[in-house]
């Protein structure tokens, strides 16, 4: 008794409601059966509409993402050129480790509908569901040592936020280092993983996931209040395709400029987009939790936190909280 009975019920009745009653009754399966297919269904992708003594109806199959309409919108000189678009897979971290490792070059780029184990910072787990998101991972090979890789974290942040921003209008802004919120709740996440020899960068893995077309009912319990999505924030579907565009746009032409100017222009645009300056806040670091108000970056990429006695300290990675209001 797969799924595709149930579906194939739902999509012969077009813009119908189908109740639960009659799907149950049609399949010899139980209530709370239908229910758990309903809901692994919006695993997949599929949106539902559930009204109580209706029934359901489909609203959305899933959309996938498709080489061709990726290359139309493709304006890149290498970011995104070298594409594998997975339907499934663990992690597209994992998935760029093992092509960087067999030698594929700068820009190399793995997008997969869905992740069964995303990886977020801090090893939690980074929820994945099919369809709905950009979950991707880019090859870069900067000539750096691996203390600059922190400031690749800032310029991935400062690139995805700048392309959210012009192809979906969404005002998101950055909390240190790299999260992307919008109106407290995050709808971004970025992991740079590095790979390093004697000091030297051989590889960085951009790890982006942008909650893009998720619907209230796509956010588990536990990140209901915290997190968000584009489509949530904006009324709208997003062309998932066309973000994906714009974000490699954006990331080429900052790492060009990288590369030839140094961090400083990076900083100055980070810090127009940031949400964490001005603000009372607290770190959780290594070393232990550093509480103050967040002044800004400093030459480097670090946070520079001014303390209750006023001292200045540079903060180079932590978690950092808003006190009194914590997304
Ligand atoms: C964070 O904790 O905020 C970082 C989340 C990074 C998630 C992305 S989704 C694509 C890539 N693959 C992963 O497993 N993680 C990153």
């Amino acid at each position: 008794m797969g799924d595709s009975r149930l579906l194939d019920m739902l999509l012969s009745h077009p813009g119908e409601y189908v109740s639960g009653e009659e799907i149950s009754r049609k399949l010899s399966i139980s209530r709370t059966a239908v229910w758990k297919q309903i809901n692994k269904l919006r695993e997949e992708g599929y949106e539902f509409e559930a009204v109580s003594r209706k029934g359901y109806r489909l609203i959305s199959r899933p959309e996938r993402l498709e080489y061709s309409a990726l290359l139309q919108v493709l304006n890149t000189t290498a970011f995104g050129r070298k594409l594998k678009l997975l339907d499934v897979t663990t992690s597209t971290q994992e998935e760029v480790r093992l092509l960087a490792e067999q030698g594929a070059e700068e820009g190399t780029l793995v997008i997969a509908e869905e992740q069964t184990i995303g990886r977020g910072r801090q090893g939690r787990k980074w929820h994945s569901p099919a369809g709905k998101g950009i979950w991707m991972s880019l090859l870069l090979r900067p000539r750096l040592p691996l203390s600059a890789a922190p400031q690749l974290t800032l310029l991935s942040a400062v690139a995805v936020c700048r392309a959210i921003r012009a192809v979906t209008g969404v005002a998101a802004g950055i909390k240190w280092p790299n999260d992307l919120l919008v109106d407290g709740r995050k709808v971004c996440g970025i992991l740079l993983e590095s790979a390093g020899e004697d000091e030297m960068i051989r590889y960085c893995i951009a790890g982006i996931g942008i909650d893009a077309n998720l619907t209230p009912d796509d956010l588990p319990p536990e990140l209901a209040s915290i997190a968000t999505s584009l489509q949530i924030e904006s009324g709208r579907k997003v062309d998932r395709a066309v973000l994906i565009g714009a974000v490699m746009a954006e990331l080429e032409k900052l790492y060009g400029l990288y590369m030839e100017e140094g961090f400083a222009p990076i900083g100055h645009l980070w810090e127009a987009l940031s949400v964490t300056t001005g603000r009372q806040i607290t770190i959780k670091t290594a070393q232990g939790e550093v509480a103050g108000r967040a002044m800004g970056l400093d030459e480097r990429g670090g946070l520079i936190v001014m303390q209750e006695d006023n001292r200045l300290t540079t903060i180079f990675s932590g978690e950092v909280q808003f006190d009194g209001c914590n997304p």
